[in-house]
This record gives C-alpha cells, structure tokens and sequence, in this order.
C-alpha cells in the first residue's frame, strides 16, 4: 500500500515537474519591436536564417554582412525590410568592427540594444596537425575566437543599456577533442572559455550570456571544408608527403566527404536555440543541439579522459593509416 502511493507520488512528481519545464520554456519576452538584435556572419547559413526568422517574429535586426549584396539580397528576402538594417562587417578587422558598433549606435540611438549574436564562423584549414602551421591556428581563431571578442566588445555597451542577452555560437569541438581539426577546435574550446568568463561577469550588469553548441550541420562551412583540403596537401614538403602518401590523402578525403554528406541539412534547430536564447523568458546557459550532440558528445565530455579516448578510438577503428605505418 505505502510503496503503491509512493509510485503514484513519483509519477505525479515527474509529471508535475515535465509540465513546469514545458511552461517555462515556452515563455517569451514581451515587446519584440524594442528588442533589437545585432547578429554577425549574416551571409549564409545559420545567421542569415536567423535574421529572416527574428524579422519574421516582428523583432528589428542589425544584420553584419562580409559582403554588401549579401546584405542586399537579405533586405529583399525578409518579411519586413523595414525592420532590417545592415552594415558590411569583417570581425577580423578592428576598423571594420568599429564602424559597425558605430551603425548599431546610430540605430539603437538611446534605447539600447537587446541581444549580440556572434554567429560569423569558419572551419579554416584542416588535416593532421603534422599538415599544419601555426598560422593556420591563428587564421581559424581570428574569427571563431578574437572575432567573437571583437564583436562583442563592441557593442557590450550598447546590451548592458537594455540589460540584454550576448548568445556566442560554439560547436561540439569545443567540449570534445576532434582529431584532425585542430584549428577549429582550438578555436571553438578558447571561445567557451571566454562565454564562460564574460558569463560571470556580466551578471554585476544583468547582462546574461548563452552558448550554443550544435552538432553536425551542412552549412557553407562544411561545404568549403574539402576545397581547402587539397591546397593544404600541395604545400606540404617531400618528406611529410611521403610519410602520408597520395593514398592516405585521398581516403582521409573520401572519408572527409562522406562525413559531410550524413550531417544535418535541417538548420532549424539551430535557428531554434538561437531563437530561445534571444526570446524566451528563462533562457538556457547552454543549448545542445542536435542528437548526436544531446546522446553521444555532451556524455562524452563527462567521462574521465582515459574512457573519452576509448570511444573516440573506437569511432575511428576503420581510418586511414599513414603509408609509412602500414605494414
Ligand atoms: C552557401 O553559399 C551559397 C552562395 O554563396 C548560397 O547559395 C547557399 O545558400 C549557401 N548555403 C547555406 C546553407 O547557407
Ligand atoms: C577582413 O579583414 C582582414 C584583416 O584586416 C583582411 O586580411 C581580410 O582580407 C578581410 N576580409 C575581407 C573578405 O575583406
């Protein structure tokens, strides 16, 4: 008897307590139209999404282009133009990122401004570490890493005025080691660690900060990826490409390819997670998304390293092997 109202108890808990998280989660903000949001990388893929999705919701957006006819055709292609602003951005340039916090200024005036995404991003040259330079790493986290700074520090001021939200994209390889994408998981591990040091010290402002770590997604970014693989093979020296071997290269390259061709096309979930770090009321610290990320990678990275490299080991039992290992 006591041990069937205790299951009753628990059910009706859990229950209770699904409910509540489902509420929650569905709570927005109010007053979109004062809630302006300045996003970065508004080009392509995920931050041009998430530009067309926010106007769409009635939100004004400040949307940073690389190139002005990127802009052009986003104005066209949004609900409400009116509702879209947008200034050519490079974060990996301080003038640039300077007349940008300059446009923001201009268009917030005293209001201040609601949400900084910084979403721009690439995945820079791949390969084994033995294939690249430090340059390469520094190439990759000047946008993924002192882009997000640079954008961020601009326009800081102008979140704290409304007490807003900074939503930073990072990626799986920044919780779990990736081999042979060095620079982008560097780059992707040292910007959490700058999330998590601007989390903390934006609360004395009442400024939240959010994470995003997606898992795999077919954007621009993984359909550069294999282009540059090649001119990074061409410009190794004899001895490294004899270590390797053309067979290496092209089966590391086959597989590279077909990878890319089972990660998500639906970019929806992603702009989703976007979304709700910028307008729901209670908003998450970190969003995982995609299920790869929620099953496996975010496990993954709780386990003790010598348990971490088992599976990770185990997931790569059929990779190629450097000619000069092989037997
Ligand atoms: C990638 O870029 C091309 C043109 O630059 C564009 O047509 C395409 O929609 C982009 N893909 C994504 C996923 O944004
Ligand atoms: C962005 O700025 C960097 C640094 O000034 C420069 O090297 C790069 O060519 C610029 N990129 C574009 C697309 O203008």
């Amino acid at each position: 008897m006591a041990s069937t109202l205790l299951v009753a108890a628990s059910i009706v808990l859990v229950y209770a307590f699904v409910k509540l998280y489902q509420w929650a989660i569905s709570q927005r903000v109010d007053n979109y139209n004062k809630k302006t949001v300045a996003i970065s990388g508004c080009d392509t893929g995920f931050g041009r999404l998430l530009a067309i999705r926010l106007v769409q919701r009635g939100v004004p957006v400040i949307a940073g282009v690389l190139r002005k006819e990127n802009g052009e055709s986003l104005k066209k292609e949004v609900r409400t133009p009116s509702l879209l602003t947008f200034g050519t951005l490079n974060v990996s340039d301080d003038e640039s990122v300077k007349e940008f916090g300059k446009l923001v200024g201009k268009t917030v005036e005293n209001r201040g401004l609601w949400g900084v995404v910084a979403n721009a991003g690439i995945l820079g040259n791949s390969g084994p570490d033995d294939w690249l330079n430090a340059q390469d790493y520094i190439n990759t986290m000047q946008i993924n890493t002192f882009g997000v700074m640079r954008f961020i520090q601009a326009l800081k001021k102008y979140v704290k005025k409304q007490q807003g939200r900074v939503v930073i994209i990072s990626s799986i390889s920044g919780r779990t080691p990736r081999p042979t994408v060095g620079p982008y998981c560097v780059s992707k591990h040292a910007v959490e660690a700058y999330a998590d040091v601007i989390r903390h010290e934006l609360i004395d402002f009442k400024v939240t900060v959010h994470l995003l770590e997606p898992g795999f997604f077919t954007t621009n970014i993984t359909q550069t990826a294999t282009n540059d693989l090649d001119a990074v093979w061409n410009r190794l020296d004899a001895e490294t490409k004899e270590e390797y071997g053309k067979q290496f290269f092209d089966e590391y390259k086959e597989s590279r390819f077909s990878r890319l061709s089972h990660c998500a096309d639906n970019l929806t979930p992603v702009v989703d997670a976007y979304e709700h770090a910028l307008l729901g009321k209670y908003p998450k610290t970190r969003y995982w998304v995609g299920w790869d990320t929620i099953l496996f990678y975010i496990p993954l990275a709780t386990l003790p390293t010598f348990a971490q490299d088992w599976f990770i080991a185990f997931q790569r039992r059929g990779r190629p092997v450097p000619i000069s290992m092989r037997k």
